[in-house]
């Protein structure tokens, strides 16, 4: 663990919140809809100016923004890009965002972007390359990081344990926090025929600061992660079990395809809004 880490505490709430897309800047700023925060995609404003700072900027003054990066490679064996984490914090600086998340998964090898994000192999080794390199990221970041669960579609002879039971340690043993998309979980659960809610009862509560809901996209034999349909009801299903067991945990609407008018993105999340109210009226979630 980082010395420099303050301790883990109470988890932040910032409510219901949506992926900050360029088709939804005009219409955000025009009418500043019911949405309690947005997560900006990391590398759209890692450049000096331009316009997407410029609106990134106008809608921070709005609301509250947390930021997600796809270009950490937290799990490769090139050595980390100092460069692009230099920016990272430069970005950070600007914009203060509620937190920082990326991936668990390696994206290339060699200098080579695979453009992909690539699970890895649940083993022993694995584990404690990943949890060395989140240190290093936490150390220069100068904060915790979350790293999210991917949908996949391949695993590995070699994993000596579950998907859920290696994000579970990494989070534990680095210190760092979790993302959890419950989308990836249902994807992941039909691709690889495990029980999602074996998948949620893995993971400890305290380390899970955000959820990722999405559509996806069914094919006969898998399921691909494609972010251009609305949430399906076996999704809010899982994401209600979700609730019961994490309790408050800030939740958004991931979408990156076929991006239909904020209103609907809206009234998406408030069916989001109406699920986690009624565990937590029941009296059932922490
Ligand atoms: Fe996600």
């Amino acid at each position: 663990m980082s010395s420099r880490l303050t301790p883990l505490g109470r988890r932040p709430y910032l409510g219901f919140g949506l992926g900050l897309r360029p088709d939804h800047y005009e219409a955000i700023l025009a009418g500043e809809p019911h949405v309690d925060w947005f997560e900006v995609l990391t590398e759209n404003y890692l450049v000096p100016g331009g316009k997407p700072l410029h609106y990134l900027t106008r809608i921070r003054e709005r609301y509250p923004l947390v930021m997600h990066g796809v270009s950490l490679s937290i799990g490769g064996t090139d050595p980390l890009d100092r460069d692009y984490l230099r920016q990272v914090r430069e970005l950070a600086a600007r914009i203060e965002p509620a937190w920082v998340s990326d991936h668990l998964c390696w994206t290339g090898l060699d200098g080579t972007n695979l453009h992909d994000l690539m699970p890895l192999p649940y083993t022993e080794e694995a584990l404690r390359h990943v949890v060395g390199r989140v240190g290093a990221v936490q150390e220069f970041l100068g904060r915790r990081i979350l790293l999210e669960n991917v949908s996949s579609y391949v695993s590995y002879r070699e994993s000596e344990m579950t998907e859920w039971e290696f994000l579970a340690e990494v989070a534990r043993r680095a210190d760092c926090l979790i993302l959890l998309d419950i989308n990836n979980i249902y994807v992941s659960a039909f691709n690889h025929d495990f029980d999602p809610a074996d998948y949620l009862a893995g993971i400890p509560v305290e380390r899970v600061w955000q959820f990722h809901l999405a559509g996806h996209t069914r094919r006969e034999d898998c399921i691909i992660d494609t972010h251009d349909h609305p949430v399906i009801d076996p999704v809010w299903s899982l994401y209600a079990d979700a609730v019961r067991r994490f309790g408050a945990v800030s939740a958004m609407i991931e979408r990156d395809a076929d991006i239909p008018p904020l209103e609907d993105l809206i009234a998406e999340l408030d069916y989001a809004r109406g699920i986690a109210a009624a565990p937590r009226a029941a009296g059932l979630a922490p």
